[in-house]
């Protein structure tokens, strides 16, 4: 088995304990709490990362005592834990936990807050310190920060810190996005805001900034002149599960393109920081989202591809359209798959283009980044058909598989020159293992520790919108006719093959 030196890298944080803090979670009884954020705090105490002076408040609409709270926790924690629990961390964890009922948009409900926090405080030592984590519906992210503002619980007195965690969607489009950053900033400072993408607490999304920056071999050919293309894909073969109220009013285009996919192509494509502090990064990520050529409408009929699943097959068993899913209208014109190029103006990635996709109920799921370089000059191989030519390409892949590999073309041995295409692979887990892991440990453990290079900024949440903007507009004008218009199973419609093929190019699938 192939294992790696580890060498401590040079970064401010790595192992760092998280500061002394109490994390408040508005959607204390909701999905993202059991599923993703109790698992992750407890994943951090067990790394030694959270700090013993740390706490947790609950606030939600359900009328629970402390115990009812605790014990709701432990339930859900039996399902969604990642690893081997050690009943004695995870009963010291359990008892800092404390729960406060009320509506969010009740002003006692933040009365009862200030009343319990002081307190809290005091029994677990946690220096003042108190982040708010924003685990609801979108529409109550500007009221709840603008009440806890209210009453005093965001400012920053005696050395103490208030930091708020706020999911996604930030926004619905870029004026609702400019709107809520309006309202926050009215109330708090840019500094005390961590908007949540939770594709950068992946890994294998970090692992971009290492592997471009830390090694001297690609960044030399990560341009122009060595480029032919980049494609994204995030597929998935999920549908909408139980979530098609929200997600019939979102659509594939809002629900991933503007965060995500922006996070994957920023990444792949920003220039070096000059350190690895907060806003050196998000500088760099930031130009990049502001050079992405801008779509006329022209553009949006030309190189976007919009697409709605229809009844299919996945893993041998037939699945309904996903216009009979709960919670969707029968005849909803939401999209569940797009496609687009997009082109990035500026001296490095002149006219190569981006292809990005993403999609629910392809037939894997699946995120990689295809780097695709130029091909080599055909003389030397006249004899050889085109198709065995294939050109160098390096794959990114983010998840399920989390690795590298490189594709090139080698002598098929034999008295003759044929080419065959191989693989060079590295799989991270034969390297460095697997820890258990939700993607939210970095993220919790960067807001106690200050750090917000992983999070977006305002411009960088506008920045996004700004792109997809002209694509909804235009979408909206112009519904679709054809949905359904992918089985369910499939790669999406064929308008999206066709998006590279007038280009004489073609998506990288992996099927799983
Ligand atoms: C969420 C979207 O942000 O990301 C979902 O709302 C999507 O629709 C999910 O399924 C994908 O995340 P992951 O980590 O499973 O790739």
């Amino acid at each position: 088995m192939a294992h790696a030196e580890v060498l401590p890298v040079a970064t401010k944080r790595i192992g760092k304990v998280g500061d002394p803090c109490v994390m408040v979670i508005f959607g204390f009884t909701g999905d993202l709490t059991r599923r993703k954020l109790i698992p992750a705090l407890y994943n951090l105490a067990s790394q030694k990362l959270l700090s013993k002076e740390f706490a947790v408040i609950g606030v939600g609409r359900n009328p629970l005592s402390d115990e009812e709270a605790r014990s709701k926790v432990a339930e859900d924690f039996k399902k969604f834990a990642t690893g081997k629990v050690d009943p004695a961390l995870w009963e010291d964890f359990l008892r800092r936990i404390s729960y406060v009922s009320g509506d969010f948009d009740d002003a006692a409900t933040y009365d009862k807050l200030k009343e319990a926090l002081p307190k809290i405080d005091q029994e677990h030592h946690s220096h003042g310190n108190v982040f708010f984590y924003l685990a609801t519906a979108s529409k109550y992210f500007g009221d709840i920060v603008e009440r806890l503002s209210k009453v005093g619980l965001m400012a920053e007195e005696n050395g103490h810190w208030r930091r708020v965690i706020i999911e996604k969607p930030f926004g619905h489009d870029l004026d609702t996005a400019k709107a809520l950053n309006q309202q926050l900033l009215k109330v708090i400072s840019e500094r005390q805001i961590y908007r949540i993408d939770h594709y950068l607490g992946k890994e294998t999304v970090q692992n971009i900034l290492a592997f471009r920056f830390a090694n001297g071999i690609f960044e030399p050919i990560w341009n122009r002149r060595y480029i032919d293309h980049v494609q994204i894909s995030v597929a998935e073969t999920v549908g909408v599960e139980q979530r098609g109220d929200y997600y019939d009013g979102a659509g594939a285009l809002r629900d991933m393109v503007p965060n995500h996919i922006m996070q994957l192509i920023s990444l792949c494509a920003m220039e070096p920081p000059i350190s690895f502090e907060a806003n050196a990064v998000r500088d760099e990520q930031a130009k990049i989202l502001h050079a992405i050529q801008p779509f006329s409408n022209e553009d949006v009929l030309s190189k976007t591809v919009r697409g709605q699943y229809g009844e299919g097959m996945m893993d041998g068993s037939s699945v309904p359209a996903y216009r009979s899913e709960e919670g969707v209208p029968p005849d909803s014109r939401t999209e569940t798959f797009v496609a687009m190029r997009l082109l990035i103006d500026n001296w490095r990635w002149a006219s190569v283009p981006f292809y990005l996709r993403t999609g629910k109920r392809l037939p894997g799921r699946n995120t990689h980044v295809v780097i695709q370089f130029r091909r080599a000059p055909f003389m030397l191989f006249r004899e050889t058909p085109v198709e065995n030519m294939m050109p160098n390409q390096l794959v990114l892949h983010i998840q399920p598989e989390e690795g590298i590999s490189l594709r090139f073309a080698a002598k098929v041995p034999g008295p003759s020159m044929q080419l065959g295409e191989v693989n060079m692979d590295f799989e991270y887990a034969d390297y460095f293992g697997q820890t258990p892991n939700t993607g939210y440990e970095r993220l919790l453990h960067d807001c106690m520790t200050g750090d917000a290079t992983l999070f977006q900024r305002a411009d960088m949440v506008e920045a996004g919108w700004s792109i997809v903007n002209p694509v909804l507009d235009v979408w909206k004008a112009l519904p679709p006719r054809d949905f359904p218009n992918y089985a369910s199973g499939t790669w999406g419609p064929k308008e999206a093959d066709e998006l590279m093929e007038r280009d004489g190019r073609r998506w990288r699938n992996f099927d799983n």
